[in-house]
């Protein structure tokens, strides 16, 4: 019988082929001029990836009863939002890191210029995606926009946590849980929950059901991060396809630097029974989410 975690794997695939044919479309070849700059994009974006945000807002959406056509450019805009987020979060000036996704970083094969604009670029043809999906009502299409510029800027979003986060750095002894989980929240939760959000709201769902299913995501997203802090103290280079014990070296505070490995997984697994509380809250179908977070909580990369 196939477990939990394979299942889980079954969504990612899925959702990876069917995101990874609508970015196809989305992005400018590499053939079109300037074809350094759109060759630098594919480069990051089509480099592997597990497509976890694409595939949690699929999920959701048909758990709302979307139909999948309709979800499939918000969910590449995510993933190119998300792209963007590591090309940045990659450079020299922020984390430095010379690997991502098994292949060298989009600054080390293409120059540091070229990785700020590459990031740049993904981030509008982003928001030019949802503007231009043809499946979705105006209405809708503005909802999406507003809660991914949300999620991705500041002073709750990604950008507004990766500053928070390199404001942080050297203050493992003295950081506060609160202000730990802060960090965290923003500058991955956000994306998280607003991908299970644009799902909620491509299928019309309802206020008190999409709330519900935003605070799974939030918890779902305080996982995520614990767990890829967790990673890089216990995995391999090899396995993650990112340099391993980076956190250590740049002097992050992290749920382990902060709490150490055995209290951090104590407290992924308490946001794995409250997103798990969450979903039980539900009427809709729960098994993909369920498999997704489990899948989260057991990853090795
Ligand atoms: C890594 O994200 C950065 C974080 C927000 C923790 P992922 O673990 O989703 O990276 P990919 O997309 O699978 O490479
Ligand atoms: C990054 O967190 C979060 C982003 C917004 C990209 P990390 O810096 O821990 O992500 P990795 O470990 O480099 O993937
Ligand atoms: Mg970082
Ligand atoms: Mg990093
Ligand atoms: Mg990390």
């Amino acid at each position: 019988m196939e477990t939990t975690i394979e299942k889980a794997a079954g969504l990612l695939e899925e959702a990876s082929a069917l995101v990874n044919e609508r970015l196809e479309t989305l992005l400018p070849s590499a053939t079109e001029e300037p074809t350094r700059l759109h060759e630098a994009i594919r480069h990051s974006v089509f480099a592997g990836g597990k497509r976890f945000r694409p595939a949690l807002m699929i999920a959701v959406g048909k758990a709302f009863g979307s139909a999948a056509d309709k979800l499939l450019s918000t969910a590449a805009a995510l993933e190119m939002i998300h792209a963007y987020s590591l090309i940045h979060d990659d450079l020299p000036a922020m984390d430095d890191d010379s690997l991502r996704r098994g292949k060298p970083t989009c600054h080390v094969e293409f120059g540091e210029a070229t990785a700020i604009l590459a990031g740049d670029l993904l981030q509008t043809l982003a928001f030019k995606a949802i503007a231009e999906d043809a499946t979705l009502p105006d209405a809708i299409k503005v909802k999406l926009i507003s809660e991914l510029a949300a999620a991705a800027g500041s002073p709750s979003g990604m950008v507004a946590g990766q500053q928070l986060d390199l404001d942080a750095e050297g203050s493992a002894g003295i950081i506060e849980e609160e202000e730990l989980e802060r960090i965290h929240l923003c500058k991955t939760g956000a994306m998280i929950r607003a991908s299970a959000r644009c799902g909620a709201i491509i299928a019309e769902a309802g206020d008190e059901e999409s709330e519900t299913v935003a605070e799974f995501a939030s918890h779902l997203g305080l996982i995520f991060q614990i767990t890829d802090d967790l990673l890089d103290v216990t995995e391999t280079t090899e396995t993650l396809g990112k340099t391993a014990g980076k956190d250590a070296e740049a002097l992050k505070a992290t749920y382990p630097s902060v709490f150490g490995v055995h209290e951090a997984r104590n407290m992924a697994m308490s946001h794995y029974w409250r997103a798990n509380e969450a979903l039980e809250r539900l009427s809709i179908p729960t098994t993909d989410l369920l498999e997704l977070v489990e899948f989260i909580m057991m990853r090795d990369k």
